[in-house]
């Protein structure tokens, strides 16, 4: 890895980052080393996101971190530059993670990423995850800046277990996404959408998630 620009973390992202990745604080600050160098040599993130590549990026999508189930399958669509799904591989070594990103370069930048942190908990699937949907089933299933919801629902939902859920990351724009979801989450017999914001207490900008739940298969 070249010489990393990477900012300091300010206190209260400091306090932030050891609440949520723990002891492998260090292999978040890695991968914020890479996202801050090759990251943006690969065009996946423009140079303007250094400065706040902890607060708006890495932080924003550990947040999920303490929603996902001990030990569980979690697959993260349209991973691009390993948001969210590497900064939770990082923060939950317990769970396993599997990356579903269509473009080589983006694959190779992560696999990449992957060897060197050493993440053994972590895949990466090339592929759309329309294309793959016979070989992950997930506990959950979490997307960032992929689509509108009314597209990513049907892409991430066939990916659920019976029980699983949708934590998607979205913006302000989440209730009135949510609004025009409504079809979609109806027939993938998904529970209706709640907009949550996670991390209040530590961040300084919380998480916007829209979280679905899948309704059971009665056994009438
Ligand atoms: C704007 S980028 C966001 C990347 C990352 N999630 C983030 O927040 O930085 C959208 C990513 O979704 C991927 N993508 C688009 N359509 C997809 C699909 N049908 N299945 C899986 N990934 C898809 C793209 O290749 C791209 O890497």
């Amino acid at each position: 890895m070249s010489e990393t620009p990477a900012p300091e973390l300010t206190a209260q992202e400091r306090t932030a980052a050891e609440q949520l990745f723990g002891d492998r604080l260090p292999l978040a600050e890695r991968f914020v080393g890479h996202l801050c160098t090759t990251g943006i040599d690969h065009g996946l993130l423009g140079p303007r996101e250094v400065p706040r590549m902890w607060s708006r990026h890495v932080l924003n999508c550990a947040a999920l971190a303490p929603e996902l189930p001990e030990g569980g399958d979690v697959a993260d669509v349209g991973s691009g530059a390993g948001l969210p799904g590497l900064a939770l591989a990082i923060a939950r070594p317990d769970v396993r993670m599997t990356l579903i990103e269509p473009m080589e370069r983006r694959v190779d930048w992560l696999s990449a990423v992957v060897a060197d942190l050493g993440l053994d908990n972590a895949d990466v699937i090339r592929g759309r995850a329309e294309e793959v949907t016979d070989e992950v089933m997930a506990d959950v299933v979490t997307a960032r800046a992929v689509s509108s919801l009314k597209k990513l629902v049907p892409l991430t939902a066939p990916l659920l277990a019976d029980d699983g859920q949708l934590l998607l990351i979205k913006g302000r724009s989440a209730a009135d996404e949510i609004d025009t979801a409504v079809k979609a989450v109806r027939r993938f017999k998904l529970q209706p959408p709640a907009v949550e914001l996670l991390g209040e207490t530590i961040l300084e900008e919380p998480t916007t998630v829209v979280r679905i739940r899948r309704t059971p298969v009665s056994a009438d």
